[in-house]
Parts: C-alpha cells; sequence; structure tokens
C-alpha cells in the first residue's frame, strides 16, 4: 500500500503546542508528516534555522513517522523535488483562513498536483502564536504552557534568563 505522506511547512520560530497538536493530529490521517521549516521568510526570526530544526527534531526524535527538514525557495518546488503532493495546515481563526486561502491558491497555480488539507487548531491554542511566545519570554513570562520544556529552555538562553 501505498506510504500517505503530508508535508507540513511553516517558519516554526519556535516550534508551539499549537503546531505539535497540528502534527499529533496529521499523524492520524497521514502515514508519515515532513515538517518543513522554510528558510525565506520574511519575518525576521529569533532562532536560526538550524535550532529551528534542532528542536522540532529532539521533540520528535522518537516518533519515527516525523521526518524534520528545511527548504528554501518555493514551497511547491520543495514538493517536486521531494514528490509529494499534499500540503497539512493548521487554521486558528478567520484571519487564518484568507491567508490561507490565497496561499494554498497559489500553491496550486503553480502545481495543479497539489492539495492542501487543514486542521482545526485545538481551542485551547487558538490563540498563541510564535510572536506572542517569543514577547511573553522576553519579558521573563511563563510560557510552560504553550511550549515544549526544550524550546522554554533555550527561549531562556535566548534571552539571557538562565
Ligand atoms: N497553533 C498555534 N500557532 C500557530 C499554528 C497553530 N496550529 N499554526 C501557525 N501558528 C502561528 C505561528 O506560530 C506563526 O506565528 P508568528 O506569525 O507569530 O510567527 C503564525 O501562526 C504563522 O506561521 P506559520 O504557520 O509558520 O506560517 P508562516 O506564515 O510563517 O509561513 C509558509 C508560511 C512557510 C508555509 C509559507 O510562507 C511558505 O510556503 N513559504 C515558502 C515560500 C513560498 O512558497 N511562498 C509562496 C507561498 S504562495
Amino acid at each position: 500500500m501505498e506510504t500517505k505522506t503530508a508535508v507540513y511547512p511553516g517558519s516554526f520560530d519556535p516550534v508551539t503546542h499549537g503546531h505539535i497538536d497540528i502534527i499529533s493530529r496529521g499523524l492520524e490521517i497521514f502515514d508519515r508528516v515532513v515538517v518543513a521549516v522554510a528558510t525565506n521568510s520574511e519575518k525576521r526570526g529569533l532562532f536560526s534555522i538550524s535550532e529551528r530544526v534542532d528542536l522540532l527534531s529532539r521533540i520528535f526524535a522518537h516518533e519515527n513517522r516525523v521526518e524534520v527538514v528545511s527548504f528554501h525557495g518555493l514551497l511547491v518546488d520543495y514538493l517536486k523535488g521531494s514528490g509529494y503532493k499534499t500540503i497539512l495546515r493548521g487554521l486558528r481563526a478567520i484571519s487564518d483562513f484568507e491567508y490561507e486561502f490565497q496561499i494554498a491558491n497559489m500553491n496550486v497555480h503553480l502545481y495543479p498536483e497539489v492539495d492542501s488539507v487543514f486542521l482545526m487548531t485545538s481551542q485551547k491554542y487558538f490563540y498563541i502564536s510564535s510572536s506572542v511566545v517569543k514577547e511573553v519570554a522576553h519579558y521573563g513570562g511563563d510560557v510552560s504552557a504553550f511550549v515544549p520544556e526544550n524550546v522554554v529552555h533555550a527561549l531562556k538562553e535566548k534571552f539571557n534568563q538562565e
């Protein structure tokens, strides 16, 4: 039987429980999830690409159905090059929908074979984002409810709080 793989792209700066929730639920639908860290995000990053990949890889070290990669350039070019045709994304709010709709349509325009699958983010992670987590951590707030332990430590190290 063919292995069903979905590619979950994002900036993951840093990964949050919201992302982990989408990956875990993605694994209920797909055989494998490839978490793809985009290297050319317009946003200024706190963590380097290799730090983001490393944080994600440690979180999923015991899940051999998750692979963590980084890619440069267009997502569709990464998909074409690797032979994957399914994109996994999480939806939080109505504002996400408009943005996701735009990206998904552009991706289909660039690569008609591609399909996007959207999962609703769990309610408890509806209002978090990597930026909010970074801001709270920057001022010494407790973000342990929103990110895994290795990310809590990595944030403290970045902000010289350890
Ligand atoms: N729970 C909680 N937060 C979530 C979440 C979830 N399930 N899913 C996303 N978020 C947050 C992220 O933390 C991030 O927060 P931030 O803005 O504060 O950093 C925000 O939602 C959006 O992040 P992300 O999902 O990483 O998307 P993005 O907009 O940073 O990147 C790419 C989207 C990488 C998929 C897209 O830009 C891309 O494909 N880039 C490659 C270049 C390309 O092909 N461009 C053309 C696309 S048409």
